[in-house]
């Protein structure tokens, strides 16, 4: 992974998004280190996990140390759900084989010890990943910070039109993980159509509807052409644009509802607010 992160810091990325529960803080900080690349010209991201909500700021400081970045610009809190403690097991499970969520912690709480960070000058910013318009609404009911981000799966299948408007008029900014839509979304005829006629690749394509719709994007590649690829953006003509809209369908493709229990890591569709979305396909 550090080969092909020091690949993308050379090609131009200058927002690395981590998290604590992917297990990829230390590298991110080694290939920051050797990219030689001076660090306030680099964004960092990392994640509250979802058993650390009762520890926020420990496992902060632990986030920190790991990367060793002298600070963070963006801590969001990984997961509205939260999974009792246990030591190295970020998924602990009942005997029954279901989901060890807890209701004795809760993201309200998180999100109070969230904002005391700010006050350390450790972190620049703090946000949610994850979140609808329903758990922002309670996280409303007692946040004094307005969350800088929320990150939710985005793409023209998953246009989170709804909720976009929300952010926006709370001031969060949306960001999009699976941004390409992956293989469904690259291979929708009307996207390879537009690809030819703007003589550009399928997912140059999905990320120009980003950025019209300025939505922040985290594209991943391990290929150093794919990086340079995804770092630049055609400009589509409105009705093109308009076209991509239109294929909203509201199917989840990264993280979807466990077909037997219709749960997604332990919480419900309606526990998430996730319900006005539900897969079509
Ligand atoms: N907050 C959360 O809960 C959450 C959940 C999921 C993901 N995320 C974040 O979002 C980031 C991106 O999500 P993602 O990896 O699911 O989605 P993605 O970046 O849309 O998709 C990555 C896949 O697309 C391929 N790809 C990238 N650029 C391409 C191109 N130009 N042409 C063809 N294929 C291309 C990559 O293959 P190659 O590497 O071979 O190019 C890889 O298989 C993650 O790294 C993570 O940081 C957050």
């Amino acid at each position: 992974m550090r080969d092909w992160l020091l690949s993308a810091l050379r090609n131009g990325y200058r927002h690395i998004d981590t998290a604590y529960m992917y297990g990829t803080e230390q590298v991110v900080g080694e290939a920051i280190k050797a990219s030689g690349i001076p660090r306030e010209e680099i964004f960092v991201t990392t994640k509250l996990p979802w058993n650390h909500q009762d520890r926020v700021a420990e496992s902060f400081q632990k986030s920190l140390e790991v990367l060793g970045t002298g600070y963070i610009d963006l801590y969001l809190i990984h997961w509205p759900q939260a999974f009792s403690y246990d030591e190295g097991d970020t998924l602990p499970r009942n005997p029954d084989g279901s989901f060890k969520t807890t209701d004795k912690v809760n993201f309200n709480d998180a999100w109070e010890e969230m904002e005391k960070l700010l006050d350390t000058g450790k972190v620049r910013a703090i946000g949610v990943s994850n979140f609808s318009i329903k758990t922002l609404e309670k996280l409303f009911t007692t946040a004094k910070v307005t969350p800088a981000v929320n990150q939710v799966e985005l793409h023209p299948y998953l246009a989170q039109n709804e909720l976009r408007d929300y952010c926006t008029r709370k001031g969060i900014a949306l960001t999009a993980y699976t941004p390409s839509g992956y293989s469904p979304v690259r291979e929708d005829p009307l996207i390879v159509s537009l690809a030819e006629k703007y003589k550009v690749t399928p997912t140059q394509v999905i990320f120009a509807w980003h950025l019209s719709r300025n939505t922040i994007i985290l594209p991943t590649s391990k290929n150093s052409e794919r990086q340079k690829e995804n770092m630049t953006i055609p400009t589509l003509s409105e009705e093109d644009l308009g076209k991509i809209w239109g294929l909203d369908r509201g199917q989840r493709l990264c993280l979807k509802a466990d077909p037997t229990t219709g749960q997604v890591f332990g919480w419900t569709l309606e526990q998430l607010g996730w319900e006005t979305y539900p897969p079509k396909f």
